[in-house]
């Protein structure tokens, strides 16, 4: 290590670990993207919130960017370092602080991983319901830094449901708890709030309060197969009409194609061109019947070619295996991902003409389709071909994503359902958010973070 910067700030922390390892920048310095060289200053990997607190002062001393890192499995490069940034990884803060029983909430340190959180609430007997494939490696800071969603936001909302206080270090190196675990206070902003979703630009989430709350009654899994798009909204309705769904998840045959050649297991004998994994709660006579009215008449009216529920856990979760096995199985073709919304009203007009708009675009690359259709949030991943230069098909993707912007500004969409601006969808930020809306976030952000040393270059350009 020979910064003077860096031997500066191990002097003010002497305690703090610190390493300038060429894999370890190499490794801290990138996020699941993996677009952009990563060129990070060092990694600091504090302990403690005074620690972190430390290392923010220093950076402002020094005039030093800060990108701070959960378990780097973001979608949007928003925890990429490529600029001689200080990484400040909060993977060593990752300990279950305090249990309330009476509250129901479970206080923790920011890199604790959404797995261990799901596990240290079953020990109680509850649940933390945020959760999607990434379990095991991302982290709740990363979660509420990006107001994570995942498969169960149809039933439980987005992590900002659930994040009942904060701990941060702002950008200015204060130290602030927002909200403290209160179910009601109406005492001025809601700063807790501001923070979820802020994707490191205003400051760094060192500690959390999480609500919980009781398991759900016994589900069962169901696999549909759709002989059409246009029936797949119909779908949705039949069965929200008539169950209380946990998840309704879509993808399509080239997704299926490519998770199966992941190791999945054949769901059908025959081919069919979209599938839906869809969960809901049984366990009594009124529920099971409802469930086999609802397939029944969606297999009646034609909206469902064939369809298979789970028999057991084991079966259950190779039926989520399908759809949680889908980033996996894309990962080697470096997708390039959209990651869209709209309200599930606009659905059905904006699938068509998005689908008329990517065949046009895309008449040869591989574009897999999957998402949280029940939460109007659809994933569109385009493959890289072989013989594509991976700047060229970036161009390309970029050049579609912008019509699919404009497409989204027209249905009153958003550009980032969940996956966070970061970097990919910042020259996309306009039209899903407006110019007096964008200015007042650049407001914000220099109350907090006066410097503008917080994630610099994420989400927008100072
Ligand atoms: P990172 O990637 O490390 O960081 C993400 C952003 O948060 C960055 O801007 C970073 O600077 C900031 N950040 C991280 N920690 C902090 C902190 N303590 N304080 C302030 N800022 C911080 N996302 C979904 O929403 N739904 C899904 O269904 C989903 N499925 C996924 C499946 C797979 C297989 C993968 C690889 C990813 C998936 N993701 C999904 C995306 C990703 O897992 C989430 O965005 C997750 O919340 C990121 O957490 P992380 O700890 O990895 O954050
Ligand atoms: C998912 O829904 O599987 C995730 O958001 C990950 C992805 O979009 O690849
Ligand atoms: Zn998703």
């Amino acid at each position: 290590m020979t910064d003077s910067r860096l031997e500066r700030l191990q002097a003010a922390i002497p305690g703090l670990r610190l390493t300038t390892d060429v894999a370890d920048l190499e490794h801290y310095g990138r996020d699941w993207t993996r677009r952009w060289t990563p060129a990070p200053l060092a990694i600091a990997l504090p302990s403690s919130v005074d620690e972190v607190q430390g290392i923010v002062r220093w950076a402002n001393a020094e005039g030093v960017a800060v990108v701070p890192s959960g378990g780097r499995t973001g979608l949007s490069g928003g925890a990429v370092a490529a600029n001689g940034e200080l990484v400040l990884s909060l993977e060593r803060m990752n300990r279950v602080l305090d249990f309330n029983r009476v509250d129901r909430t479970l206080a923790v340190q920011a890199g604790i991983p959404l797995e261990a959180v799901h596990n240290a609430a079953r020990e109680h007997g509850l649940v933390y319901p945020v959760d999607f494939a990434a379990r095991g490696s991302c982290s709740i800071g990363g979660n509420i830094a990006t107001n994570a969603g995942g498969i169960r936001v149809i039933r439980y909302g987005n992590t900002r449901e659930w994040v009942a206080g904060l701990t941060v270090v702002t950008g200015a190196g204060e130290v602030l708890h927002l909200n403290r675990g209160l179910i009601k206070n109406s005492s001025g902003y809601d700063l807790r709030q501001l923070m979820i979703g802020s994707e490191g630009t205003l400051g760094i989430v060192v500690e959390a309060t999480l609500r919980l709350t009781d398991p759900p009654p016994p589900t069962n899994v169901m696999l549909l197969a759709l002989p059409s798009f246009e029936t797949l909204m119909q779908v949705f309705a039949a069965f929200r009409e008539r169950l209380t769904l946990e998840a309704f998840e879509f993808f399509t045959d080239r997704a299926l194609h490519h998770v199966l050649a992941h190791g999945a297991q054949k769901p059908f004998d025959e081919v069919h061109p979209y599938y839906v994994v869809t969960e809901f709660a049984v366990g009594d006579e009124a529920r099971e019947a409802a469930a086999m009215a609802a397939f029944e008449y969606c297999m009646e009216q034609g909206l469902v070619s064939d369809g298979v529920i789970s028999q057991s856990d084991a079966q259950a979760a190779q039926l989520w295996r399908l759809r949680e096995g889908i980033t996996e199985s894309l990962a080697k073709y470096k997708p390039y991902k959209n990651d869209v919304s709209v309200r599930i009203s606009e659905m059905p007009a904006f699938l068509t003409q998005t689908q008329a708009l990517l065949g046009q675009e895309y008449p040869h690359f591989d574009v897999v389709w999957f998402g949280h259709i029940g939460d109007g949030n659809l994933h569109i991943n385009v493959l890289k071909p072989d013989d594509t230069a991976d700047a060229d098909f970036v161009r390309q993707c970029e050049h579609v994503t912008k019509l699919l912007a404009q497409a989204l500004e027209r249905h009153g969409g958003s550009i980032s359902a969940e996956h966070g601006i970061g970097l990919v969808k910042k020259p996309y930020l306009l039209g899903t958010r407006s110019a007096e809306e964008i200015a007042l976030m650049r407001g914000i952000k220099h109350s907090l973070d006066p410097r503008g040393l917080m994630n610099p270059g994420k989400v927008f350009d100072a």
